[in-house]
């Protein structure tokens, strides 16, 4: 593919399609939506609105890391507040489906029509790939971009049609066209990240509590395992509690599992084999979080088990 013929087909179609009209879309820091922004930025200026909605579900500093490039990068992102919002919607809820469910209807739903509707857009680009179609289409994996698959028809819903530049391209595709566009590697080589985001990490209620315990822990494992050359890692919080003891005193306390996985497209996946001695220091930093008492390193493969937990 040839990323330059690309990014120049996609910007003229741009203008053409949106006219003088205005055109939104959401940053969510993962390299389909950055190209989507950098793009939709030179073809559109200022016809152009790009929000960053904050879900309390993000990892430690990410808000601010993803402003920052975005903002070394000139490109203007608005950042929005709905941390409350995505919590409420999640509050009492343990049942996967149930909690993706409730974050997709908080995003689309609740924050982001408000945020479309608020804007006077008529045009909202999204960051879907070849890939999410291909397994939309095969009922492999629900996708929180494919709108129709949510039941929302965003023409009838929000007066809004449905612009998606990438959908032609498959990951390695986009990031060719992210470094042709001047994206940094820190933002286009970064390992995945599912869009529910730390939820996918929580077994059981999500709560602010238990967000702060895996958002600790997913900074340590990220720290220890960047570079390591694996497909992903991870932490996550299980709904169960086992004792330990600390400063000499019986503790019922919280569990993490460490997952760190070799594949090539997450379809299948096999536990990496990681030095003993990085184990042993992932595991003495992560039951220094408060109220975890027990980190567990997780062998199975996908299948039987899925790369995230929830
Ligand atoms: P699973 O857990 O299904 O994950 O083995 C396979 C890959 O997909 C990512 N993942 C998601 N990505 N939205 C996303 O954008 C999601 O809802 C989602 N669920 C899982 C996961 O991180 C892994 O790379």
């Amino acid at each position: 593919m040839d990323a330059g013929a690309f990014i120049q087909e996609q910007t003229e179609a741009l203008r053409d399609t949106v006219g003088d009209g205005r055109a939104i879309n959401a940053l969510s820091g993962g390299v389909d939506s950055s190209v989507v922004t950098a793009l939709a930025h030179r073809a559109l200026g200022r016809q152009l609105t790009t929000v960053f909605v904050e879900n309390a579900l993000m990892r430690a500093g990410e808000p601010e890391r993803i402003l920052r490039i975005f903002g070394d990068l000139g490109i203007p992102v608005e950042r929005v507040d709905a941390r409350r919002e995505f919590l409420d919607a999640l509050r009492g809820l343990d049942d996967p489906e149930e909690k993706r469910h409730a974050i997709t209807r908080a995003f689309y739903e609740t924050v982001f029509g408000r945020i479309v509707r608020e804007s006077g857009a008529t045009y909202l680009l999204q960051g879907t790939i070849l890939t999410d179609i291909d397994e939309t289409v095969a009922g492999i994996k629900r996708q929180h971009n494919i709108l129709a698959q949510l039941g929302i028809d965003p023409e009838s819903a929000y007066g809004y049609k449905v612009i998606e530049p990438l959908r032609t391209l498959r990951k390695d595709g986009v990031r060719a066209v992210a470094a042709a566009l001047g994206l940094p590697d820190e933002l286009t080589r970064r390992i995945p990240f599912p869009g529910p985001a730390l939820a996918t990490r929580i077994v059981g209620e999500v709560t602010e509590e238990r967000l702060e315990t895996v958002r600790a822990a997913t900074a340590v494992v990220e720290e220890e395992l960047d570079g390591c050359g694996a497909f992903q890692y991870l932490a996550a919080l299980l709904a169960d509690r086992a004792t330990g003891i600390r400063d000499g005193r019986r503790e019922f306390g919280q569990i993490v599992a460490v997952r760190c996985v070799d594949s090539l497209d997450a379809r299948e996946a096999t536990a990496t084999r990681i030095p003993w001695e990085t184990l042993e220091r992932i595991s003495a930093r992560i039951t220094a979080i408060p109220g975890v008492c027990r980190c567990l390193y997780d062998l199975t493969p996908k299948p039987p088990a899925t790369v995230e937990y929830v």
